[in-house]
């Protein structure tokens, strides 16, 4: 496949005002959660954005909103297989992300971050691009230093369920470490920790949206384990700017930099203050531990902080209210259609 769009953009974008054209931005994966924000931000921003996705956990009406704007492009892909797209930015964030989507072929998982990452850097190593790598807290496995900086090499269970996602970000971070210095590719690699916000699905079983559709729903609010297991939850807008951010910062920044909110919750407490919010009559129970569930998960940030001048801003009640709301919304509208 081989598709061209020209990097100088267009004056006269529909939607949106160009304030200066940044050059085309391509977004692996920029249907799913993340990369429609992203999507966003970049043609707010001044980008030309082309969103290459397979649609497997993503979905068109998370990016319908920019289909109107002369400056945005869908392209459906597989980053299995090989790209060449004109470009100066790459953001891959290309690969499930949810337990359930990722442990549902774990084969596939492990290759799309890998193939995916492969190609991707193929693809910037042709075109000279800046590539910025969507990786994870996961890559600590379970760890046992508390808050994990980036110099912590984590504590993966290379055979695990969990492993094809934990390991395939694992080798898509060597291999872009590896066209940096072997090629010369201008690489960013960014360890994002858990981050919800509006369009995350409402099944897409993560922890934030499991609660706030429980809740909203009055049905128990499950926790699986003892629920003193501690989680760091970023805001999406918060996350986004990080990514900006490090897009943008000069080429010796290559990170890996953790991007994540370092509050430290436990799962328990994030129910209670989620069953507030809704003012939800839902009890909570709780459900066999998973295997290889984390303990603790809290970044270290200093780095992000020094090297990008980014902390988030959003606190944990502010961005849980705009969440709740967006899922009401989604619910409201589900029930009006199941009502016709
Ligand atoms: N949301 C988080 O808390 C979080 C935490 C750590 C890392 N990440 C990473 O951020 C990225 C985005 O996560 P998200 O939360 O938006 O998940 P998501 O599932 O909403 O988005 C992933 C997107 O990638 C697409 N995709 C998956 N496999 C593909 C393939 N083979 N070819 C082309 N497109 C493919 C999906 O259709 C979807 O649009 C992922 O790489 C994920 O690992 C997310």
């Amino acid at each position: 496949m081989r598709s061209f769009v020209p990097s100088e953009g267009y004056s006269e974008a529909k939607g949106m005002p160009v304030l200066r054209d940044l050059g085309t931005a391509l977004v692996n994966g920029g249907a799913g959660f993340l990369g429609s924000h992203l999507c966003e931000r970049l043609l707010l921003r001044g980008h030309s954005v082309i969103c290459l996705d397979n649609f497997s956990t993503g979905r068109r009406a998370n990016v319908e909103h920019l289909a109107s704007n002369a400056r945005f492009r869908i392209i459906e892909h597989d980053v299995r297989q090989p790209f060449d797209i004109e470009t100066s930015l790459i953001f891959n964030f290309a690969s499930p992300a949810s337990p359930p989507d990722y442990q549902r072929d774990p084969v596939g998982t492990l290759l799309t971050n890998v193939l995916g990452a492969v190609n991707t850097l193929d693809c910037a190593r042709k075109t000279g691009a800046i590539v910025v790598q969507s990786s994870t807290s996961e890559v600590y496995g379970d760890p046992t230093q508390s808050p994990q900086r980036e110099s912590y090499c984590g504590n993966v269970n290379p055979i695990g369920p969990r492993a094809c996602y934990d390991e395939g970000k694992r080798s898509a971070e060597t291999l872009f470490f590896d066209y940096h210095r072997t090629y010369g590719v201008d690489i960013r690699v960014g360890r994002i920790f858990n981050t919800y916000g509006p369009r995350m699905r409402l099944d897409d079983g993560r922890v934030v949206s499991n609660f706030i559709v429980q809740a909203l729903r009055n049905a128990d609010l499950t926790i699986y384990g003892d629920g003193q297991q501690t989680r760091s939850f970023c805001y999406v807008d918060d996350l986004v700017e990080g990514f900006l951010r490090f897009s943008a910062a000069g080429s010796a920044c290559h990170g890996p930099i953790n991007l994540g909110n370092p509050g430290e919750f436990t799962v328990r407490r994030l129910a209670e203050i989620i069953r507030d919010l809704t003012n939800s009559r839902s009890r909570i129970v709780h459900l066999p531990a998973v295997v290889d569930d984390p303990r603790q998960r809290r970044p270290d940030i200093s780095r992000a902080m020094t090297e990008l001048e980014w902390q988030p801003r959003i606190e944990l009640e502010a961005g849980l209210a705009r969440t709740v709301e967006y899922f009401d919304g989604v619910l409201a509208g589900t029930a009006r259609a199941e009502a016709v």
